[in-house]
């Protein structure tokens, strides 16, 4: 009943820039949906389009299947829960959480039923007649939670809800909102600028870039098949190692080469046939940390210079730097909002950091150069023109 349908849908502001441009997706009933990006790529005002708060410019917002581009946002029957809370500091707890019953002329028998409810599926019954000041960051965010759980909404809206509490309160809250949301079966949008947020709470989460829906998917089949170096890039921590590479079709079997070394590919793994189009052509290549082990003795291999070894029981992250040819992201390190832009352009000048995942107790050669094994049903091969992944 209450899918919510994204239907080409953006925003554009009176300077003419876009906030969101062409978003289609949908939300199926009962689902979570998260949007996540990094900060000012358009998800709040996805959310304030969905609320009603903010006027739709172009496409279709259809609500139950039924267009709301029109209708107000009392008319929409969504409940919304934002960052900072937005509490009433004169008002009780039970008085906060009434609010929105209490503004609708609901009758005092009926607010009193509700309120009890909410309180009782958050835990807040203990603390109904005290005041925003008198609780925790955590009971304060319950208490927003409260009052949008009280009206019994079609949709739950939600903008970075726990982006205020310490990391703690935000695990915890985080399980408690999952919970909530199974329990009650509510269709819920959920924005957040936090991957690992998003990647554990999401039943499928939608990334933005720019304004732009970069993929929709669950969790793995982003985290797996990552549409393009973008995705590739945010998702996931430590992050995708990326590096440049030559693709080779030989008749010995594929290669890349880089950083001036070839390194043969095993030639019975199945390559993907838009990676074979690129043969002779530069592209990204990538694997995730976890996909790299040490070449065996006398094998070859991506030739690394070992840096440190981070031991994080059960696992330890080695680092590693490979050569010139090579600066991308990944190693951990945060993503480049416009990495993507510098694709273009090598700076060959420095060498980049690699991380490989291992267990606590695998054997790590003695350094300084060591040889990786690249297993090339682990790689992810991208275009380098626009970082579209090569499948
Ligand atoms: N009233 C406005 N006028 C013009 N541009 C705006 C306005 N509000 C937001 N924007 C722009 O729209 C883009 C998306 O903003 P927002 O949706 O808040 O991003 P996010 O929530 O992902 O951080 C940003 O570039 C922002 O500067
Ligand atoms: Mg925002």
């Amino acid at each position: 009943m209450s899918t919510i349908q994204f239907d080409g849908v953006g925003k554009r502001y009176g300077n003419g820039a876009y906030a969101v441009r062409d978003l289609s997706f949908t939300i199926e009933d009962g689902e979570f949906m998260v949007v996540v990006g990094p900060s000012g790529c358009g998800k709040s005002t996805a959310l304030r389009m969905t609320a009603g708060l903010e006027p739709i410019t172009e496409g279709e917002l259809r609500i139950g299947g039924k267009v709301v581009n029109g209708l107000s946002a009392r008319d929409r029957d969504v409940a919304m829960v934002f960052q900072n809370y937005a509490l009433y500091p004169h008002m009780t707890v039970a008085e906060n959480i009434a609010f929105p019953l209490a503004s609708r002329g609901a009758s005092k028998d009926e607010i009193a039923r509700r309120v009890a409810a909410a309180a009782q599926t958050l835990g807040l019954t203990e603390y109904l007649d005290r005041r925003p000041k008198a609780l925790s960051g955590g009971q304060r965010q319950r208490v927003a939670m409260g009052r949008a759980l009280v009206r019994d909404p079609q949709i739950f809206l939600m903008d970075e809800p726990l982006s205020n509490l310490d990391a703690k309160l935000r695990n915890q809250m985080r399980a408690e909102i999952i919970g909530l949301q199974k329990q009650q079966g509510v269709t819920t949008l959920y924005v957040t600028h936090d991957q690992t947020e998003a990647m554990t709470m999401g039943h499928r989460i939608a990334i933005l870039r720019g304004g732009l829906l970069q993929q929709v998917g669950t969790p793995r089949e982003l985290y797996e098949q990552p549409t393009n170096l973008f995705v590739a890039a945010f998702v996931g921590s430590p992050a995708m190692n990326l590096f440049r590479a030559e693709f080779r079709l030989t008749e010995t079997g594929p290669e890349l080469l880089t950083d001036g070394a070839v390194l043969r590919l095993d030639p019975g793994a199945p390559l993907p046939a838009a990676l074979r189009a690129e043969s002779g052509h530069r592209i990204v290549v990538g694997i995730r940390p976890e996909h790299l082990s040490f070449a065996p003795p006398g094998t070859p291999g991506l030739a690394a210079e070992m840096r440190m070894i981070e031991e994080l029981p059960p696992e330890k992250l080695v680092h590693m730097t490979i050569g010139a040819d090579t600066p991308m992201t990944g190693g951990g390190q945060p993503v480049d909002a416009d990495f993507l832009t510098d694709l273009g352009m090598v700076a060959a000048a420095h060498r980049a950091p690699l991380i490989a995942r291992l267990g606590i107790d695998t054997a790590v050669p003695d350094g300084p150069g060591v040889a990786l094994h690249l297993d090339p049903r682990r790689l992810h091969f991208f275009r380098a023109s626009d970082g579209a992944a090569l499948r």
